[in-house]
């Protein structure tokens, strides 16, 4: 004997009449004194079940000792409801079954909340019961668009040919600029694995081993810093081509791009338009544009430079840079909300070390710096901004990364209070010709922009001996309304090349062979070029779904802590293990 011969959430008028045996969750139970009515659950939707003393007292007397999330069995007959009792908002609203028997396949007891009042808990209660949090709707459907984007996916990518393989988890560190998760190791006592930050040199060796065409749903760790965005361990659709070129790899992405809207009912239009990181940064202040609303940076350097404004002219002079934003509607503010703006701008995670603005008001300019201009100087920066009235512009003086950083923030941070953003828009752009190296502000090291496997564009090799900082990459990553969606790039496919890239770090050729010796050795051993991607299947779920957190679309998250609430993970271990490890811990 089966559990069931029918789904709730499947029942409809066509099953009129029909004997059925169900199983699910009592979802909500409503007693009206005579009759009883339930709301049975299970995974694929709701459907009432009605029971009448008079007709099925056996089924009446179980149905008054049930309570919400208990498991049951029923069997009964599907009739249509009468005329004005129908719930047009199930599929199975038109019908309801009246059970001729039923049987409790299990209790629930000690319901920490009923189900319907999780929305409004807090999410780290929410997460401590993680498992009846996923038994609401909104989170099944989370989960369910996952499943749909994921299998979406990996039918468009076996469709192109690519092989879906495995790669370790306990493994050597792989360099993507984040800490690693490390593993001790018990047969070597003292070593330790790390856990993969991605499959990058894995799926470069599968290259090298001429499988060509790769993909994996990898799971990728890296300890850093938690944000709605990040978690420490996430999914990458994880991609690598032979023969690859800039455009091979864009145009397999943005139909593996296309084919996940898809999953979700969405539409998307082919080719998506690319932008380069420079034009990014000066327009827009970041390497992640949301595209969804203007306020684009302005430069204001040159009208600055010999301005009567002696704080902006030398840094405009010195080499600096002075921008700034126009927005709309915000002459009329109050001295504390203007003051306001400037204590969030000078707050370290925007970096600014002040903050001026000229507001256009109907009676003229208002500005605590306007007296420092003469008028063509005014006159000059209204024009640049093509200003209006109600506008006003703010301005940021610094190096041209602070500035960058602080009005790429604050243009986020005005269109979200000032609700310009049109949350209908989806906005996908390729940022390309990244810089392949970035220097360290504080301490002047150099490192890769990507990681160190990045190829230079080869019209900017000959910058490497000289001024590498200029030199572009041969790299590209997807945004999608100013969320980070996937990166990649065209590799080093010689050894050489790869080598010089390591010294560019300031490793000798000891230190590289140590680290990456295997990569090396495999790279003179007939490399072929390749290139290829990692899109955050986490992000890509969250943005198609509508959620605002990595949380919402990922079944057991951690918190910002990096610990699993329900699990308590991570947890200390007892002596033995530790002992059979080598490891001792020194106690804070
Ligand atoms: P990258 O480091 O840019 O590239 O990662 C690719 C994508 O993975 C997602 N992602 C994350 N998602 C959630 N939480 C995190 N902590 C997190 N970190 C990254 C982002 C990001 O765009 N090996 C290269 C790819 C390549 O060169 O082919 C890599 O890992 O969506
Ligand atoms: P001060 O002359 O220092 O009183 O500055 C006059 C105005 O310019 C104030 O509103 C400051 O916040 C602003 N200001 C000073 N330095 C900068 C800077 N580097 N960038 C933007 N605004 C600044």
């Amino acid at each position: 004997m089966s559990f069931r011969t029918h789904f709730c959430g499947t029942l409809s008028q066509a099953d009129d009449g029909s004997q059925v045996t169900l199983a699910g969750w009592v979802d909500v139970r409503r007693d009206l004194g005579g009759l009883i009515f339930i709301e049975l659950r299970d995974h694929t939707g709701r459907i009432q079940l009605v029971s009448d003393p008079h007709q099925t007292p056996d089924v009446h007397d179980v149905f008054e000792t049930l309570r919400n999330e208990y498991v049951i069995q029923v069997k009964g007959k599907v009739r249509t409801r009468p005329e004005g009792t129908q719930n047009r908002e199930l599929r199975s609203g038109a019908v309801e079954v009246v059970p001729s028997s039923v049987i409790v396949l299990n209790k629930a007891t000690n319901l920490p909340l009923q189900l319907e009042d999780f929305e409004q808990a807090d999410e780290a209660f929410r997460l401590k019961y993680r498992f009846l949090d996923l038994r609401r709707e909104e989170m099944q459907n989370n989960i369910r668009i996952r499943h749909k984007i994921t299998q979406a996916i990996r039918e468009y990518l076996v469709q192109q040919g690519y092989l879906e393989i495995e790669t370790p988890i306990l493994t050597r560190s792989t360099p993507e600029g984040a800490r690693d998760y490390l593993v001790p190791s018990r047969t070597q006592t003292g070593k330790f694995f790390a856990l993969p930050q991605s499959p990058q040199l894995f799926k470069q060796l599968l290259m090298i081993s001429g499988f060509e065409k790769y993909f994996q749903v990898a799971r990728c760790f890296r300890d850093e810093d938690l944000r709605a965005d990040r978690q420490p361990e996430f999914t990458q659709i994880d991609i690598e081509q032979s023969f690859a070129t800039v455009d091979s790899v864009i145009n397999m992405a943005e139909g593996l791009v296309k084919s996940a809207f898809e999953a979700v009912d969405k539409e998307i239009t082919l080719p998506i338009s690319r932008m380069s990181y420079t034009e990014a940064m000066n327009r827009f202040g970041s390497d992640k544009p949301d595209l969804r609303f203007g306020l684009e940076l302005i430069d204001f350097s040159e009208i600055m430079e010999n301005s009567g404004f002696e704080a902006f002219a030398k840094i405009a002079k010195q080499g600096g840079s002075v921008r700034g934003i126009c927005v709309p509607k915000t002459a009329n503010w109050s001295r504390k909300e203007f003051d306001d703006l400037r204590s969030l701008a000078m707050k370290p995670e925007f970096g600014a070390k002040g903050l001026a603005w000229i507001s256009y008001k109907a009676e003229g300019e208002v500005s605590p710096i306007a007296k420092f201009f003469k008028a063509d100087e005014l006159a000059a920066i209204k024009q640049k901004a093509k200003a209006e009235s109600e506008d006003t512009i703010f301005f940021v003086a610094d190096k041209p990364d602070i500035v960058y950083q602080v009005l790429g923030r604050l243009r986020l941070y005005l269109a979200n209070k000032l609700g310009l953003i049109d949350s209908k828009l989806d906005k996908l752009v390729w940022i390309v010709d990244w810089p392949l190296l970035e220097k360290d502000p504080e301490t002047g090291a150099v490192h890769f922009a990507n990681h160190p496997f990045t190829s230079v564009k080869p019209e900017d090799a000959h910058l490497l001996d000289i001024e590498p900082e200029s030199a572009k990459a041969l790299a590209y990553d997807i945004v999608y309304n100013g969320v980070e969606l996937g990166g990649g790039s065209i590799r080093n496919h010689q050894e050489e090349i790869q080598r010089k890239a390591f010294h560019l770090l300031g490793m000798n050729d000891e230190e590289a062979e140590a680290k990456f010796g295997f990569l090396l050795q495999a790279l003179s051993m007939g490399a072929p070029p390749h290139g290829g991607i990692a899109l955050g299947l986490d992000r890509l779920v969250m943005m198609l779904a509508g959620a605002t957190s990595l949380r919402q679309v990922i079944a057991f998250p951690k918190v910002q802590s990096a610990s699993c609430l329900l699990t308590n993970a991570p947890s200390e271990v007892d002596n033995n293990q530790l002992r059979e490890l080598g490891l001792k811990i020194n106690k804070k």
